[in-house]
């Protein structure tokens, strides 16, 4: 079974490039950057990557990110990705980025873009390996800043298929930013959010009912109501679930607690992603993996949530087929 998660073609829907940053990177960077970090080796990044929450891994997500500034900095962190996708038969990606992670900071939207994207373009050369991009809006921050990035975002329409949603959930609730994502809904942009992760089902009905998503990152709080289970499964939402970053940000306690096996029983289209590999100890096979190993997952199970990854995607139907 291990060689069979590892053989699949697979499909990621949710991952944070910033997310990919490894410590041997970031020293890197940081060094060529002149950009202080707290940590003097690796072995200290590793020791400030024991989470209590998704606060305090954002704290440390977000002073990692400094240490990108130019495209090259972007194109060096995706093209790792790439990489990792390779190892882990990812044949089809769709990544977040955080633009508002770097435009507070003075680095340009079209520096993250191009370098992103010029990745992005060779993986598909050298690998075959395609992809969508999706930008995240900073649910700390304001509808307001929100709009700013979104026209930023306007003259790169053609290379950016979705928005989202992502950072602090808690205190931060789709209502914040119900006009935002109408515009970007009548722009033309899919529609993701964070939902469910730490904040209980109001914040996944919000997401359905305000932001109009086409698919829930993460969605996990959704077993605490019978009625909105039912709506997953009637109306087969996606959810990209996140089975490490659940671990190591304590929504459960241990891989055996999760509650993945049971969203697939109950029949919701469920899928398996990586979120923050590089802060959540794993790329997407050792997800597979970890819940596989600890949730009797049967074969038919990881067949059905690999497929429903290519099926979840923002990729063209004619082009989904092909991968199916
Ligand atoms: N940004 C990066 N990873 C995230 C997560 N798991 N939840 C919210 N925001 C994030
Ligand atoms: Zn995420």
């Amino acid at each position: 079974m291990i060689d069979l998660i590892k053989n699949l073609p697979k499909a990621e829907l949710h991952l944070h490039i910033e997310g990919t940053l490894e410590p041997e990177l970031m020293f890197e960077l940081a060094k060529k950057n002149s950009v202080e970090i707290p940590y003097k080796t690796i072995e200290d990044i590793k020791k400030a990557y024991n989470f209590t929450n998704l606060q305090s891994f954002l704290d440390i997500y977000y002073a990692g990110a400094n240490v990108l500034q130019t495209k090259e900095d972007f194109y060096a962190l995706t093209w790792e990705y790439i990489l990792k996708c390779v190892e882990n038969n990812i044949i089809h990606t769709e990544i977040f980025f955080d633009p508002q992670s770097h435009t507070t900071r003075g680095i340009s939207f079209e520096t993250v873009l191009s370098g992103i994207k010029e990745a992005l373009e060779d993986a598909k050369k050298e690998f075959g390996i395609t992809s969508k991009i999706i930008m995240c809006f900073l649910r700390h921050l304001s509808q307001e800043e929100g709009f700013k990035t979104l026209e930023e975002a306007l003259p790169f329409k053609k290379d950016i298929i979705g928005v989202g949603l992502d950072s602090s959930e808690l205190g931060n609730p789709p209502s914040k930013f119900e006009q935002l994502f109408k515009k970007a809904k009548d722009e033309g942009f899919k529609i993701v959010a964070h939902a469910g992760e730490e904040g209980d089902v109001s914040y996944i009905y919000d997401s359905l009912d305000l932001l109009k998503v086409d698919r829930i990152d993460h969605g996990i709080q959704a077993i605490n109501s019978k009625e909105l289970m039912q709506r997953l499964k009637e109306e087969q939402i996606p959810l990209t679930v996140c089975p490490n970053s659940n671990i190591e940000l304590k929504a459960f306690e241990s891989y055996k607690e999760h509650n993945i096996k049971k969203l697939l029983d109950y029949g919701l289209n469920v899928t398996v992603n990586s979120d923050d590999p590089s802060y959540f100890k794993g790329y997407l096979n050792q997800n597979f993996i970890n819940i596989y190993e600890n949730l009797d997952l049967s074969k038919d199970d990881i067949i059905k949530l690999v497929k429903n990854s290519f099926n979840s995607s923002f990729l063209d139907e004619g082009t989904k087929i092909k991968y199916l």
